[in-house]
C-alpha cells in the first residue's frame, strides 16, 4: 500500500480535528475546524487557545472542555461522544464530538474530531413537528416561555426570511439589540456585518460623518477619506439604536437612503450604491413625536415595514423564573460560585417587583446578588434595596448599607414619593467613587440603572 501522507488527510478531513493541551492550547487544527470556529477571529481561522465555554450542552448548560480532559486522563478513558451545541453567537452550530488522548514526547496530548451535524438536526427537529434548529437556538437566546415571547421568536423567524427594514419597539432593557442580532444572524446576510449605530450618542454633524462618511478635507478634522458606517454595513444590516433621537435633518437623508439605495460622503457628489437591511429601535412612542412633528411620517413607514415589539417584563412575569435560572447558571460559569437558585421568598420579590428597568435590570439585580450571597442560596437581603424596598431608602438592608458606607459616599436621600433627591455634583461623587461604574452607583444610591441613567441624562453626564 502507498505510503500516506497524513498531514494532507487530516486536511482533506471532512470533519474538524484539533489537537490541544490540558490548558486548551491548540497544537493543531485542520481548514475544516478553522471555518469551523473560524468566526471567533474574525478572518482568521487560527486559534493558539480554545475558549473554555466554546460548547454548550445541548439543554444548555456550558460543557466545561477543561473538567472534560482532566476526567480522561485520570480515568483513562480515551474516547467520550458527545452532541453539543458550538457556541459562536447566533451562529451556532450543533456539533458532534469524539476525543482521545495519546502522548507526543513525554506530553499529553487530546484530538478532537468535531463534525457539523447542523444540517441534520434540522431534518430531525423539523419531522418532529417544531420549527427547527432556528427556533431551537432562539429558544436558547431569547429566554421566554410566555406566548408574547413565543410570538416574538415568529417574528423573528419570519422577519429573518424577508428583507424588509424592520423596526424594533420597547421599554429600555426588553431585548431590542438582542433582536437585532437574532434577525440578522438568521437571516442570509449572516455572512456580511452587522453595524450597530448608536443614534442619541452623537451629536448631529458626527452622526452624519458617522453613518455616511466623509472624504478629506470636508470638514475641519476630517484627515482622510473615511467610508461610513452604511459602507460598512454592505451587504449586511445596519442597526439603528434609538432612532428617536435622530434629527430632522438626519431623517430627511435617512429617507433618501432607503428610497434610492444610495448614500453620499460628507463632501461628496458621488452617490454609492448600498445593499443592507435596516434594523431599527426605539423606546420612545414614534406615533407621539410624529404627531408633535418630530419624527416625519414618511421615514417611519419606511422603516416601520416590518414592527416587533417587545413585552415589558412586568406583562411576562411569569417568565421571571426561567430567566433567573438563565442568569444564575451564566453567573456560576463567571464567578465560579456554586450558586443553586433563590430561596422561595427571594423569588416572591421578584416576581412582585414591577421591573422598570426590564431584563437588563433583572440580570443586574442576580449579579449583585452574586457579590452577596454567602451560601449557594439568593436571599432577599442579597438583592438590590431598588428591588426590596423600592420606595423607601431610609431602610436599606444591611449589607447594602455596608457598601455605602464602605464607599463612603454621602447617604442618598429620597423624597416621600421614593423619588431620588441629589445634585450634579453629588453624583459626580458618587459616579467617582465607583469609577464611573453604573450598576455599582445605583446599587449605592438605591435606585435601578434606568433611574441612574435618566438622571445622568438629565444632568448631562
Ligand atoms: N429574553 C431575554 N433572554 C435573555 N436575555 C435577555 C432577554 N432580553 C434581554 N436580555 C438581556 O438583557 C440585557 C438588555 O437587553 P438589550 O440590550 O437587548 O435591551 P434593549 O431593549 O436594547 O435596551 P435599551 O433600550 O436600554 O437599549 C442584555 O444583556 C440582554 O442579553
Ligand atoms: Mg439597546
Amino acid at each position: 500500500m502507498a505510503k500516506i501522507d497524513f498531514s494532507k488527510m487530516a486536511e482533506a478531513m471532512p470533519s474538524g480535528v484539533v489537537v490541544i493541551d490540558r490548558e486548551l492550547r491548540v497544537f493543531y487544527m485542520n481548514p475544516f475546524a478553522g471555518k469551523l470556529l473560524g468566526h471567533l477571529s474574525g478572518s482568521k481561522p487560527e486559534l493558539k487557545e480554545l475558549p473554555a465555554d466554546l460548547f454548550y450542552n445541548t439543554d444548555n448548560q456550558i460543557f466545561d472542555m477543561t473538567t472534560c480532559m482532566q476526567q480522561m486522563i485520570t480515568s483513562g478513558k480515551r474516547l467520550f461522544h458527545k452532541t453539543l451545541v458550538l457556541n459562536i453567537g447566533f451562529g451556532e452550530r450543533m456539533v458532534f464530538m469524539s476525543a482521545s488522548s495519546f502522548e507526543q514526547r513525554g506530553k499529553r496530548l487530546f484530538l478532537l474530531v468535531i463534525s457539523d451535524i447542523s444540517d441534520e438536526m434540522d431534518c430531525i427537529v423539523n419531522t418532529q413537528g417544531v420549527y427547527g434548529r432556528k427556533s431551537f437556538f432562539l429558544s436558547k437566546k431569547i429566554i421566554g416561555d410566555h406566548e408574547k415571547i413565543r410570538n416574538i421568536h415568529r417574528m423573528i423567524t419570519l422577519a429573518a426570511e424577508s428583507n424588509v427594514n424592520v423596526m424594533v419597539c420597547g421599554e429600555s432593557g426588553t431585548g431590542k439589540e438582542l433582536v437585532a442580532e437574532a434577525i440578522h444572524e438568521l437571516s442570509d446576510r449572516n455572512k456580511k456585518p452587522l453595524i450597530k449605530v448608536n443614534c442619541s450618542a452623537l451629536s448631529e454633524t458626527l452622526l452624519e460623518s458617522e453613518l455616511f462618511g466623509h472624504v478629506k478635507g470636508a470638514f475641519t478634522g476630517a484627515i482622510k477619506d473615511k467610508p461610513g458606517k452604511f459602507e460598512e454595513a454592505q451587504g449586511g444590516t445596519i442597526f439603528l439604536d434609538e432612532i428617536g433621537e435622530v434629527s430632522p435633518a438626519i431623517q430627511v437623508k435617512l429617507l433618501r437612503v432607503i428610497q434610492e439605495k444610495t448614500i453620499e460622503r460628507v463632501g461628496e457628489n458621488r452617490p454609492r450604491l448600498i445593499d443592507m437591511r435596516i434594523i431599527a429601535a426605539t423606546n420612545k412612542d414614534l406615533r407621539k413625536l410624529i404627531s408633535n412633528n418630530s419624527f416625519r411620517e414618511d421615514l417611519f413607514y419606511r422603516l416601520n415595514v416590518f414592527s416587533i415589539i417587545m413585552p415589558s417584563l412586568r406583562e411576562r412575569s411569569l417568565d421571571i423564573p426561567i430567566l433567573a435560572d438563565h442568569f444564575i447558571r451564566q453567573l456560576v460559569h463567571s464567578t465560579g460560585k456554586q450558586v443553586k437558585g433563590l430561596s422561595r421568598e427571594a423569588l416572591r420579590v421578584m416576581m412582585d417587583h414591577d421591573w422598570p428597568g426590564n431584563v437588563r435590570e433583572m440580570q443586574n439585580a442576580l449579579e449583585h446578588a452574586f457579590v452577596l450571597v454567602q451560601g449557594n442560596t439568593i436571599e432577599v437581603e442579597d438583592l438590590p434595596a431598588s428591588i426590596t424596598k423600592p420606595a423607601s431608602l431610609e431602610s436599606v438592608s444591611d449589607k447594602t448599607q455596608m457598601i455605602a458606607d464602605a464607599n463612603e459616599s454621602p447617604p442618598p436621600q429620597k423624597t416621600r414619593g421614593g423619588r431620588l433627591k441629589i445634585s450634579k455634583q453629588e453624583l459626580i461623587e458618587v459616579l467617582e467613587t465607583h469609577g464611573w461604574n453604573q450598576t455599582k452607583t445605583a446599587e449605592t444610591l438605591g435606585i435601578s440603572r434606568v433611574a441612574l441613567w435618566k438622571k445622568m441624562k438629565k444632568f448631562d453626564l
